[in-house]
């Protein structure tokens, strides 16, 4: 690491105790700054699980405390429905519907209440994972997924999501050296894989103050020096 993470008040919380008092207004409790919120999306193999600790531990760095998680699963509930998802056969918009049922009880559980508290959460997958493999690999009516998305969080989008880009084929190569058995989607053709794709390079098309795409196919040291850089200038500065 070349450059040093910027300077960072010492403290997350707004300390209203110090603020002046005014007559009759007894002081409220410091209330904590919201926290951010930071996904990883990419097709299987693209290297998401191999740098998420490097931006968590860039966060830690500058004195942040951060929750590190993934989806499907991260809760107790959700990582049951995660063995059902990555292993069961179902329909597609049962598929689809478990997807957004984990979500609704990661948020519930786990997201909100450490973003309220001041805490970043990096999550590996979210929404625009939901978006890319079902509507874009397996063709779920869209107006199901936006309609699924606005019950289940409406008005909370990711303060920064990296999306790791790469040809599925070099994704396939890397998924198949790990030696492990693959699951339900990890098993689908290459032409799924370039749907699923193509979908999150149109979503980060639609959102491209949020949605970050990164060439996923360097040395994991240059897209490493690549995403602290991202994260620095956009969410840290
Ligand atoms: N930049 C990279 N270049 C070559 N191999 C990589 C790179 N990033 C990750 N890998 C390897 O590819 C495999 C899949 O990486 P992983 O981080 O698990 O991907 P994902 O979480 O996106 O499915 C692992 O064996 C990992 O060591
Ligand atoms: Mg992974």
């Amino acid at each position: 690491m070349s450059q040093m993470p910027p300077r960072l008040p010492d403290t997350n919380m707004i300390d209203h105790a110090s603020a002046p008092a005014t007559m009759n207004s007894p002081m409220p409790a410091a209330v904590p700054v919201r926290g951010r919120f930071i996904t990883f999306e990419g097709i299987d193999g693209a290297g998401k699980s191999s740098q998420i600790a490097a931006v968590v531990a860039l966060l830690q760095a500058a004195g942040l405390d951060v929750d590190q998680t993934r989806e499907p699963g991260g809760t107790a509930l959700g990582e049951r429905l995660r063995e059902l998802l990555l292993h069961e056969p179902m329909h597609l918009e049962t598929e689809a519907m478990l997807m957004f049922a984990a979500r609704r009880e990661h948020l519930a559980a786990r997201i909100e209440p450490a973003l309220a508290a001041g805490r970043w959460v990096v999550c590996d997958r979210f929404s625009d994972a939901t978006f890319a493999y079902q509507v874009g690999g397996r063709g779920l009516d869209r107006a199901k997924f936006d309609a699924l998305e606005a019950w289940v969080h409406p008005g909370l989008q990711p303060d920064l999501t990296l999306v790791f880009d790469l040809d599925p084929a070099v994704a396939a190569a890397r998924v198949a050296s790990t030696g492990a058995d693959p699951d339900r989607f990890e098993r689908e053709q290459h032409d799924f894989f370039e749907r699923v794709r193509a979908a999150y390079l149109e979503r980060a098309c639609l959102a491209p103050l949020r949605i970050c795409v990164v060439d996923a196919a360097r040395t994991p040291e240059v897209i490493r020096a690549d995403i602290e850089r991202i994260v620095r200038e956009r969410l840290l500065s």
